[in-house]
Protein backbone atom coordinates (compact mmCIF):
# COMPACT_ATOMS: atom_id res chain seq x y z
CA UNK A 1 0.00 0.00 0.00
CA UNK A 2 2.96 2.07 0.71
CA UNK A 3 3.68 1.87 -2.90
CA UNK A 4 0.37 4.09 -3.41
CA UNK A 5 2.71 6.92 -2.15
CA UNK A 6 5.51 7.34 -4.24
CA UNK A 7 3.48 9.02 -6.98
CA UNK A 8 0.65 10.54 -4.43
CA UNK A 9 0.33 12.14 -1.50
CA UNK A 10 -2.14 9.87 -0.05
CA UNK A 11 -4.00 6.44 -0.53
CA UNK A 12 -7.09 5.13 1.12
CA UNK A 13 -8.87 1.88 1.40
CA UNK A 14 -12.00 -0.18 2.35
CA UNK A 15 -10.85 -2.80 4.98
CA UNK A 16 -10.96 -2.93 8.99
CA UNK A 17 -8.45 -0.30 10.24
CA UNK A 18 -6.13 -2.34 12.15
CA UNK A 19 -5.57 -5.55 9.30
CA UNK A 20 -4.71 -1.98 6.96
CA UNK A 21 -2.30 -1.01 9.48
CA UNK A 22 -0.63 -4.51 8.93
CA UNK A 23 -0.03 -4.14 5.27
CA UNK A 24 2.21 -0.80 6.04
CA UNK A 25 5.84 -1.25 7.07
CA UNK A 26 6.73 -1.86 10.12
CA UNK A 27 8.06 1.41 12.10
CA UNK A 28 7.35 3.82 8.91
CA UNK A 29 4.10 5.93 10.34
CA UNK A 30 5.10 9.26 12.24
CA UNK A 31 1.43 10.12 13.37
CA UNK A 32 -1.24 7.48 13.92
CA UNK A 33 -4.29 9.62 14.40
CA UNK A 34 -7.87 9.19 14.61
CA UNK A 35 -10.90 8.66 16.69
CA UNK A 36 -12.25 5.65 16.83
CA UNK A 37 -15.99 4.63 16.94
CA UNK A 38 -17.45 5.77 21.17
CA UNK A 39 -17.88 3.60 23.58
CA UNK A 40 -21.70 2.90 23.80
CA UNK A 41 -22.46 5.49 20.73
CA UNK A 42 -25.09 4.05 18.74
CA UNK A 43 -24.22 5.05 14.66
CA UNK A 44 -25.02 3.52 11.57
CA UNK A 45 -21.47 1.74 11.56
CA UNK A 46 -22.21 -0.11 14.92
CA UNK A 47 -22.31 0.05 18.88
CA UNK A 48 -18.63 -0.73 20.73
CA UNK A 49 -20.11 -1.50 24.11
CA UNK A 50 -18.02 -0.03 27.04
CA UNK A 51 -18.04 -3.84 28.30
CA UNK A 52 -15.87 -4.86 24.99
CA UNK A 53 -14.47 -2.11 24.21
CA UNK A 54 -10.69 -2.43 25.40
CA UNK A 55 -11.03 -6.13 22.99
CA UNK A 56 -12.86 -4.16 20.09
CA UNK A 57 -9.81 -1.58 20.14
CA UNK A 58 -6.46 -4.06 21.12
CA UNK A 59 -5.85 -5.08 17.16
CA UNK A 60 -5.68 -1.15 16.54
CA UNK A 61 -2.99 -0.80 19.33
CA UNK A 62 -0.96 -4.15 18.72
CA UNK A 63 -0.87 -2.80 14.78
CA UNK A 64 -0.04 0.81 16.10
CA UNK A 65 2.99 -0.18 18.08
CA UNK A 66 4.24 -2.76 15.59
CA UNK A 67 4.12 0.32 12.58
CA UNK A 68 4.55 3.71 14.12
CA UNK A 69 8.37 4.74 14.14
CA UNK A 70 10.46 4.78 17.24
CA UNK A 71 9.63 8.78 17.50
CA UNK A 72 6.41 8.06 16.44
CA UNK A 73 2.64 9.37 18.31
CA UNK A 74 -0.88 7.84 18.63
CA UNK A 75 -3.64 10.54 19.94
CA UNK A 76 -7.10 8.70 20.21
CA UNK A 77 -9.65 11.51 20.04
CA UNK A 78 -12.48 9.36 22.25
CA UNK A 79 -15.46 10.65 24.52
CA UNK A 80 -16.43 8.33 27.70
CA UNK A 81 -20.12 7.86 27.07
CA UNK A 82 -22.80 7.13 29.57
CA UNK A 83 -24.01 3.02 30.59
CA UNK A 84 -27.93 3.22 29.70
CA UNK A 85 -29.98 3.39 32.67
CA UNK A 86 -32.05 1.02 34.66
CA UNK A 87 -34.51 0.68 36.90
CA UNK A 88 -31.99 0.61 39.63
CA UNK A 89 -28.99 2.55 38.23
CA UNK A 90 -29.06 5.74 36.73
CA UNK A 91 -26.63 6.15 33.29
CA UNK A 92 -23.67 6.17 34.94
CA UNK A 93 -20.48 7.63 33.43
CA UNK A 94 -18.11 4.91 31.88
CA UNK A 95 -14.57 4.62 32.99
CA UNK A 96 -13.24 2.78 29.54
CA UNK A 97 -11.17 5.54 28.56
CA UNK A 98 -9.47 5.85 31.90
CA UNK A 99 -8.92 2.43 31.74
CA UNK A 100 -7.50 2.85 27.76
CA UNK A 101 -5.17 5.18 28.98
CA UNK A 102 -3.93 3.19 31.86
CA UNK A 103 -3.56 0.58 29.69
CA UNK A 104 -1.46 2.24 26.93
CA UNK A 105 1.26 2.73 29.19
CA UNK A 106 0.89 -0.54 31.23
CA UNK A 107 0.15 -2.91 28.14
CA UNK A 108 1.14 -1.36 24.92
CA UNK A 109 4.62 0.54 26.63
CA UNK A 110 3.65 3.75 25.12
CA UNK A 111 4.27 7.00 27.06
CA UNK A 112 2.15 9.64 27.89
CA UNK A 113 2.54 13.19 26.56
CA UNK A 114 -0.37 14.12 27.85
CA UNK A 115 -4.50 14.13 28.16
CA UNK A 116 -5.64 16.65 26.50
CA UNK A 117 -9.20 17.88 26.95
CA UNK A 118 -11.49 19.44 23.94
CA UNK A 119 -14.11 21.21 25.12
CA UNK A 120 -17.01 21.86 22.78
CA UNK A 121 -18.69 25.41 22.73
CA UNK A 122 -21.99 24.21 20.89
CA UNK A 123 -22.40 20.82 22.61
CA UNK A 124 -25.35 18.95 21.30
CA UNK A 125 -27.66 18.79 23.99
CA UNK A 126 -28.09 14.96 25.96
CA UNK A 127 -31.28 15.95 27.90
CA UNK A 128 -29.54 14.31 30.91
CA UNK A 129 -30.56 15.11 34.29
CA UNK A 130 -28.25 13.04 36.22
CA UNK A 131 -25.33 14.70 35.48
CA UNK A 132 -24.12 18.03 34.00
CA UNK A 133 -24.17 18.49 29.93
CA UNK A 134 -21.42 16.49 28.40
CA UNK A 135 -19.29 19.16 26.81
CA UNK A 136 -15.82 17.42 26.15
CA UNK A 137 -13.73 14.87 24.83
CA UNK A 138 -10.48 13.40 25.57
CA UNK A 139 -7.20 13.11 23.51
CA UNK A 140 -5.12 10.59 24.41
CA UNK A 141 -1.68 11.80 23.15
CA UNK A 142 1.02 9.03 23.57
CA UNK A 143 4.88 8.75 22.28
CA UNK A 144 7.08 5.50 21.04
CA UNK A 145 9.63 7.10 22.47
CA UNK A 146 9.77 7.70 26.47
CA UNK A 147 11.74 10.69 25.26
CA UNK A 148 9.64 12.43 22.46
CA UNK A 149 10.14 15.87 20.78
CA UNK A 150 7.69 17.90 19.70
CA UNK A 151 7.11 20.96 17.90
CA UNK A 152 5.49 24.01 20.12
CA UNK A 153 6.55 26.06 17.81
CA UNK A 154 4.05 24.98 15.23
CA UNK A 155 1.09 25.38 17.66
CA UNK A 156 2.04 28.23 19.94
CA UNK A 157 -1.19 30.42 20.14
CA UNK A 158 -1.66 34.60 20.01
CA UNK A 159 -0.98 35.94 23.37
CA UNK A 160 -4.13 36.98 25.83
CA UNK A 161 -3.78 40.71 26.64
CA UNK A 162 -3.67 40.16 30.41
CA UNK A 163 -0.40 38.07 29.32
CA UNK A 164 0.75 41.36 27.39
CA UNK A 165 -0.10 43.26 30.54
CA UNK A 166 2.34 41.09 32.31
CA UNK A 167 5.43 41.45 29.95
CA UNK A 168 5.10 45.22 30.23
CA UNK A 169 4.81 45.78 33.68
CA UNK A 170 7.33 42.73 35.83
CA UNK A 171 10.54 41.31 35.24
CA UNK A 172 11.23 38.38 36.67
CA UNK A 173 14.17 35.82 37.62
CA UNK A 174 14.09 31.86 37.02
CA UNK A 175 13.54 29.87 40.40
CA UNK A 176 16.14 26.96 41.03
CA UNK A 177 13.32 24.43 40.08
CA UNK A 178 13.37 25.74 36.75
CA UNK A 179 9.71 25.93 37.00
CA UNK A 180 8.92 29.68 37.52
CA UNK A 181 10.26 33.24 38.07
CA UNK A 182 9.85 35.06 41.37
CA UNK A 183 11.40 38.23 41.36
CA UNK A 184 12.77 41.00 39.36
CA UNK A 185 16.08 40.29 37.26
CA UNK A 186 15.89 40.54 33.63
CA UNK A 187 13.17 41.13 31.54
CA UNK A 188 12.04 38.66 29.07
CA UNK A 189 10.46 39.27 26.01
CA UNK A 190 7.01 37.55 24.68
CA UNK A 191 8.14 35.08 22.22
CA UNK A 192 7.69 36.33 18.61
CA UNK A 193 5.75 33.32 17.76
CA UNK A 194 3.03 33.53 20.28
CA UNK A 195 2.30 31.94 23.92
CA UNK A 196 2.91 28.47 24.85
CA UNK A 197 -0.02 26.25 23.79
CA UNK A 198 -2.58 25.29 26.35
CA UNK A 199 -3.75 21.08 26.91
CA UNK A 200 -7.16 22.74 25.77
CA UNK A 201 -8.46 22.92 22.42
CA UNK A 202 -11.73 25.03 22.64
CA UNK A 203 -14.04 25.69 19.84
CA UNK A 204 -17.61 24.20 17.90
CA UNK A 205 -18.08 21.10 16.73
CA UNK A 206 -18.91 20.25 13.04
CA UNK A 207 -21.06 20.57 10.64
CA UNK A 208 -22.25 17.27 9.12
CA UNK A 209 -20.07 15.79 6.35
CA UNK A 210 -22.25 14.64 3.50
CA UNK A 211 -24.00 11.29 5.47
CA UNK A 212 -21.08 10.70 8.19
CA UNK A 213 -22.63 10.77 11.82
CA UNK A 214 -18.99 12.10 13.85
CA UNK A 215 -17.27 14.64 11.42
CA UNK A 216 -14.85 16.34 13.56
CA UNK A 217 -13.76 19.83 13.17
CA UNK A 218 -10.03 20.31 11.35
CA UNK A 219 -8.64 22.27 14.17
CA UNK A 220 -8.28 19.30 16.11
CA UNK A 221 -6.06 17.13 13.70
CA UNK A 222 -4.30 19.72 13.24
CA UNK A 223 -2.72 20.18 16.25
CA UNK A 224 -1.14 17.18 16.42
CA UNK A 225 -0.26 17.18 12.60
CA UNK A 226 1.51 20.19 13.39
CA UNK A 227 2.96 19.38 16.87
CA UNK A 228 4.25 16.08 15.99
CA UNK A 229 5.35 15.64 11.71
CA UNK A 230 7.09 17.81 9.10
CA UNK A 231 6.16 17.58 5.67
CA UNK A 232 6.34 14.39 3.94
CA UNK A 233 6.19 12.40 7.18
CA UNK A 234 3.29 9.71 6.50
CA UNK A 235 0.31 10.51 8.98
CA UNK A 236 -2.32 7.45 8.78
CA UNK A 237 -6.13 7.57 10.53
CA UNK A 238 -7.49 3.69 11.12
CA UNK A 239 -11.14 5.12 11.76
CA UNK A 240 -10.97 7.91 8.54
CA UNK A 241 -14.46 8.44 8.54
CA UNK A 242 -15.66 11.50 6.60
CA UNK A 243 -11.71 12.32 6.03
CA UNK A 244 -11.22 15.30 8.77
CA UNK A 245 -7.40 14.16 9.11
CA UNK A 246 -6.67 13.09 5.58
CA UNK A 247 -7.78 16.63 4.73
CA UNK A 248 -5.52 18.74 7.11
CA UNK A 249 -2.65 15.98 6.65
CA UNK A 250 -2.99 16.63 3.03
CA UNK A 251 -2.89 20.66 3.33
CA UNK A 252 -0.19 20.10 5.18
CA UNK A 253 2.14 18.48 2.91
CA UNK A 254 2.23 15.48 4.85
CA UNK A 255 1.77 11.62 2.94
CA UNK A 256 -1.73 10.45 4.25
CA UNK A 257 -3.40 6.95 4.73
CA UNK A 258 -6.86 6.15 6.02
CA UNK A 259 -8.87 3.43 6.04
CA UNK A 260 -12.79 2.73 7.23
CA UNK A 261 -14.98 -0.28 7.16
CA UNK A 262 -17.83 1.99 5.38
CA UNK A 263 -17.22 2.48 1.54
CA UNK A 264 -19.13 5.51 1.48
CA UNK A 265 -17.42 6.93 3.33
CA UNK A 266 -14.32 6.14 2.11
CA UNK A 267 -15.57 7.18 -1.68
CA UNK A 268 -16.78 10.35 -0.18
CA UNK A 269 -13.46 10.92 1.89
CA UNK A 270 -11.58 10.22 -1.67
CA UNK A 271 -13.51 13.20 -3.27
CA UNK A 272 -12.40 15.48 -0.58
CA UNK A 273 -8.53 14.65 -0.56
CA UNK A 274 -8.85 15.13 -4.42
CA UNK A 275 -10.02 18.84 -3.73
CA UNK A 276 -7.49 19.37 -1.04
CA UNK A 277 -4.87 17.90 -3.39
CA UNK A 278 -5.72 20.50 -6.26
CA UNK A 279 -5.56 23.34 -3.69
CA UNK A 280 -2.44 22.70 -2.58
CA UNK A 281 -0.97 21.81 -6.07
CA UNK A 282 -2.53 25.20 -7.06
CA UNK A 283 -0.67 26.92 -4.55
CA UNK A 284 2.65 25.88 -5.30
CA UNK A 285 1.91 27.51 -8.84
C1 LIG B 1 -15.94 8.52 15.14
S1 LIG B 1 -15.93 8.07 13.47
C2 LIG B 1 -14.52 8.89 12.82
C3 LIG B 1 -14.87 10.24 12.30
C4 LIG B 1 -13.72 10.96 11.60
N1 LIG B 1 -12.70 11.35 12.53
C5 LIG B 1 -14.26 12.17 10.86
O1 LIG B 1 -13.87 13.31 11.17
O2 LIG B 1 -15.09 11.99 9.98
C6 LIG B 1 -15.42 6.40 13.54
C7 LIG B 1 -15.25 5.75 12.18
O3 LIG B 1 -14.68 4.44 12.39
C8 LIG B 1 -15.17 3.60 11.36
N2 LIG B 1 -14.94 2.20 11.78
C9 LIG B 1 -15.66 1.44 12.64
N3 LIG B 1 -15.10 0.22 12.77
C10 LIG B 1 -13.98 0.23 11.98
C11 LIG B 1 -12.96 -0.72 11.69
N4 LIG B 1 -12.97 -1.94 12.25
N5 LIG B 1 -11.97 -0.37 10.85
C12 LIG B 1 -11.96 0.86 10.26
N6 LIG B 1 -12.89 1.81 10.49
C13 LIG B 1 -13.88 1.49 11.34
C14 LIG B 1 -16.63 4.01 11.20
O4 LIG B 1 -17.13 3.64 9.94
C15 LIG B 1 -16.52 5.54 11.38
O5 LIG B 1 -16.42 6.20 10.14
Amino acid sequence: MLDLLTNSEYAVACCDGAQGMLSLPDKSIKLIYGSPPYPNAERDYGIWKSSEYIDKISPFLDASVLKLRDDGFLVINVKATREKATAKMASKRSLVVEKLAILLEEQWNLHCVDIEIWVKENPVPTGLRVACQDAYEQNLWFSMSPKWTINLDAIRRPYESHSVKTYEDYEYKPRSNGLSYVRKNKRIQPNPLGALPKNIISGGVSARIGDHQATQPLYLPEKYIKATTNEGDLVVDPWMGSGTTGIVAITLKRKFIGFDIVQSYVTAAEERFKEAQKVVKGDEC
